[in-house]
Parts: C-alpha cells; structure tokens; sequence
C-alpha cells in the first residue's frame, strides 16, 4: 500500500493517480472527508489526517509500505518557515515505528545539509540518525545520496 500526503494537492494528487493508474494500491491523506468520494471512485482508500497529528498519521502509515512524503505548504499568511518545520517534525514523528519500507520525500530544493531550504535541512537532521532508515533522496542533477 502506497500512502500519499498532499494527495488532494497537485503534486500528491498527481502521484496518486499515477499510481492507481497502475493498478497500484493507494491510500490518500486529506483533512476532508468531503474529498473522500472521489478518491474512492477512482479506487483509492482514505485516510482522513492532519499531519500535525502525530499519533493519527501514524496509524495511517502503519497500514502502508510505502510513502510519499510531502511537507504541506504553510498557509502564506503564518510564519511559514516554522509552521513547515512543525509539520516535518511531526510526520517524521509518525515515520518512527511505522514499520514503513520505502519514503519518496517531495522537494522543489536540494535536500541536502546546508541547503537554503530550513524545512529541508530539518528533514535531512531528523532522518540521518537512523541507521536503516526507509529514506532515499534524489534530485533532477541526479541521486544525491
Ligand atoms: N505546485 C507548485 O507550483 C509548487 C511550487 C513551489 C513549491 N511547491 C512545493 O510543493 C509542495 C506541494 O505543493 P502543491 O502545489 O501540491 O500543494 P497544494 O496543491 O496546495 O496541496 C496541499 C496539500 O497538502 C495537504 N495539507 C495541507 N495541510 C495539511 C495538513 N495539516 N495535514 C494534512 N494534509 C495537509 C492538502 O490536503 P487537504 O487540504 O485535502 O487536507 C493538500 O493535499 C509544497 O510543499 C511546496 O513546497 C509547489
């Protein structure tokens, strides 16, 4: 089972429907069960989630296999660099025990340390210490890791 955050989005739900388009198992996230309905059409399960939920989303990710991880954009209006890093904390919260084998992360920056982005020098902090951890990254210069 592939488990996708921003699935309602227009990355994730980009990635979704490739994937279902392969007759892949997929489960979406959303905050909105009224999205639901969709999803369900075009043969996906739902998860409703907040990512800021730690505990839920790792329930969710306890059903899955694999996962492609997007950061959710903070809203334009909040201090954006702390709110992302508050969700990136929180799905790598929900990654620990998860039991998950494989994270495709979304970036539009080079996840590497040092990078300009702050959400994704937290990511690569948060994710380096484990010693079998599931993430791999890659850029569009070509794997970086
Ligand atoms: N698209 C672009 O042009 C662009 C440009 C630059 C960077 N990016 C990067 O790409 C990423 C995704 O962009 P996008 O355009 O796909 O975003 P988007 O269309 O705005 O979609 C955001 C997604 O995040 C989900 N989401 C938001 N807050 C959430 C929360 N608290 N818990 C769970 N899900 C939440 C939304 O789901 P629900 O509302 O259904 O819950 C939705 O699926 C961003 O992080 C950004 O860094 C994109």
């Amino acid at each position: 089972m592939h488990i996708i955050l921003g699935a309602t989005g227009h990355v994730g739900s980009a990635v979704a429907r490739a994937l279902l388009q392969q007759g892949q198992p997929v489960t979406v996230v959303t905050r909105d069960a009224a999205k639901s309905a969709d999803w369900q059409q075009r043969g996906a399960q739902v998860a409703v989630a907040d990512v800021r939920d730690a505990a839920a989303l790792r329930r969710v990710l306890q059903q899955g296999r694999r996962l492609f991880l997007l950061n959710p954009p903070a809203p334009p209006d909040s201090d954006s660099a702390a709110e992302e890093r508050r969700t990136l904390r929180s799905i790598l919260q929900a990654i620990e025990g998860s039991g998950l084998e494989r994270i495709v992360a979304e970036s539009t920056t080079g996840p590497s340390p040092g990078a300009a982005s702050a959400t994704w020098a937290c990511f690569m902090k948060w994710s380096r210490p484990w010693p079998s951890s599931p993430f791999r990254t890659a850029s569009s210069a070509g794997p970086t890791t």
